[in-house]
């Protein structure tokens, strides 16, 4: 898998190295999930998945972790799955699980990173991404990258004890293309 650079940030495949240090965010529901369903995993369960994402697009395993490119750090982590059985499209994911790294553009460096990815290596002409309507930092983080409010899914997703409301984001090929060559 590649490893693609921003101008402050770099997505790299995932090594060992990170993996009880993404896992300690993977389970704390604070982290990964406060607008989103949480599952505890077991560590091998984790591991296994990320070792085992490449062959699996529907996988919802990290594909990259998100580094800071001047400290060094990783801070976060991306995915993409296929999210419909019979549509034919990818949805973004992404996490920064390092809260003080929020609020300064690097998920949706991250992001762009990961999408530019997605529409270079697949046939998609269609990226998406499913935010919670209360979770305004992830659906805003998709608008700024030019995706379009589809839609919104009624009572689509369970979490905190009650079925939340979802909005449906996505990106064409051609929109995305429009978009990044204007530099
Ligand atoms: C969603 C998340 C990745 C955003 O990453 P980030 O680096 O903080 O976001 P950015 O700094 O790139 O900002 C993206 C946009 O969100 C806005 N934003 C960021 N944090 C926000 C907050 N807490 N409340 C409202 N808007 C916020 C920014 O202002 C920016 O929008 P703008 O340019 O239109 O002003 C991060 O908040 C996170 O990890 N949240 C927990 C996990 C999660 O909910 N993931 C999304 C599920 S798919």
């Amino acid at each position: 898998m590649a490893v693609l650079e921003g101008p402050t940030v770099r997505l790299r495949p995932l090594t060992p190295a990170d993996y009880s240090g993404v896992f300690s965010w993977y389970n704390d529901p604070e982290i990964v999930a406060p607008f989103d369903r949480f599952a505890l995993d077991t560590y091998e369960e984790f591991v296994r998945a990320v070792e085992t994402a490449a062959d699996d697009p529907a996988s919802l395993a990290p594909r990259f972790a998100v580094e800071r490119r001047a400290e060094g750090d990783v801070v976060g982590v991306v995915g993409s799955y296929r999210a419909h059985p019979v549509l034919e499209y990818l949805d973004v994911w992404y996490v920064l699980g390092d809260p003080r790294a929020r609020g300064h553009g690097v998920g949706r460096e991250a992001v762009s990173l990961l999408v530019a990815e997605l529409f270079r290596t697949t046939p998609v002409e269609r990226v998406g991404a499913t935010c919670d309507v209360e979770n305004v930092a992830s659906y805003r983080l998709v608008e700024g990258l030019g995706f379009r409010w589809e839609g919104t899914l009624r009572s689509a997703l369970f979490h905190h004890g009650r079925w939340h409301d979802v909005r449906v984001y996505g990106i064409t090929r051609s929109e995305w293309t429009a978009r990044t060559s204007k530099g």
